[in-house]
């Protein structure tokens, strides 16, 4: 039985002092929920929201990480520091980071080593654009993602990876996937899954649904057998759009 994982992706949205603020009130709001919740603020205003969460199941994640752990790499943060901050869980492979800063699938899965050898989970994004849905392309650049993301995890590290299929052409556009087209596409990752590892890390393994999430249509995409969760942009940014996301089953 797959657990319900909502996760919220603030991407450059809230300062610290908005962060806190808003973390507490989401704590509040979401107690006694059967799902687990995530979210992922904006590295400056981490520390303020781990802060504010103290006492709470919600997870803190970073939206990014260096493929490094130290050293002259200007501008970057490793998973060092993230830890230290209390952060166990980071996002990888997102669209925006894959489209705006050239992140490719080798760049990306020497993040994903490096974040399960440093004992964080991974929140690892896959998706495919328009264009190559549209010259039907999906189950490749599916499969090249999955792959090429996932080398050299085990099936024991397994355990610490959600994937997040994020279709780039619903990102922020308010166009959602249907939960039909979206369950199908879950249904081929979950089957490259068990080809790649076995059944049991298949059945296991929690696909989140992203693009346009919101709530009128979070509970028909989790009816959906393939789809465990969401990773939520917009729609995570005020409690009055994520709670009944984070509550679909209520
Ligand atoms: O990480 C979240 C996704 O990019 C979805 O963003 O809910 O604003 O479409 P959105």
């Amino acid at each position: 039985m797959r657990k319900p994982y909502i996760a919220g992706n603030w991407k450059m949205n809230m300062t610290p002092s908005e962060g806190a603020a808003f973390a507490k009130n989401l704590a509040k709001a979401v107690e006694g929920t059967n799902t687990k919740v995530m979210v992922a603020p904006p590295f400056v205003t981490i520390p303020a929201v781990v802060e504010a969460l103290k006492g709470s199941d919600i997870i803190v994640a970073a939206q990014n990480m260096s493929d490094n752990l130290k050293g002259a790499f200007t501008g970057e943060v490793s998973a060092l520091m993230l830890k230290d901050l209390g952060v166990t869980n980071v996002i990888l492979g997102h669209s925006e980071r894959r489209a705006l800063y050239g992140e490719s699938d080798v760049f990306i899965n020497r993040k994903v080593l490096l974040a399960l050898s440093e004992g964080m989970d991974v929140d690892l994004c896959i998706g495919e654009t328009l264009e190559e849905r549209e010259a039907g392309k999906l189950e490749e650049v599916l499969s090249r993602q999955v792959s090429e993301g996932l080398k050299g995890v085990s099936a024991e590290q397994m355990q610490h990876i959600t994937l997040a299929y994020e279709p780039v052409w619903a990102i922020g556009t308010g166009k959602t996937a249907t939960p039909e087209d979206a369950d199908a596409a879950h249904a081929f990752i979950r089957s490259l899954v068990e080809k790649l590892y076995n059944k049991g890390v298949a059945e296991e393994l929690i696909i989140q649904y992203g693009g346009s999430v919101k709530a009128s249509n979070v509970k028909a995409l989790m009816s959906k057998e393939h789809i465990d969760g969401a990773l939520v942009g917009g729609a995570s940014l005020s409690v009055e759009q994520f709670l009944p996301i984070v509550n679909f089953d209520k």
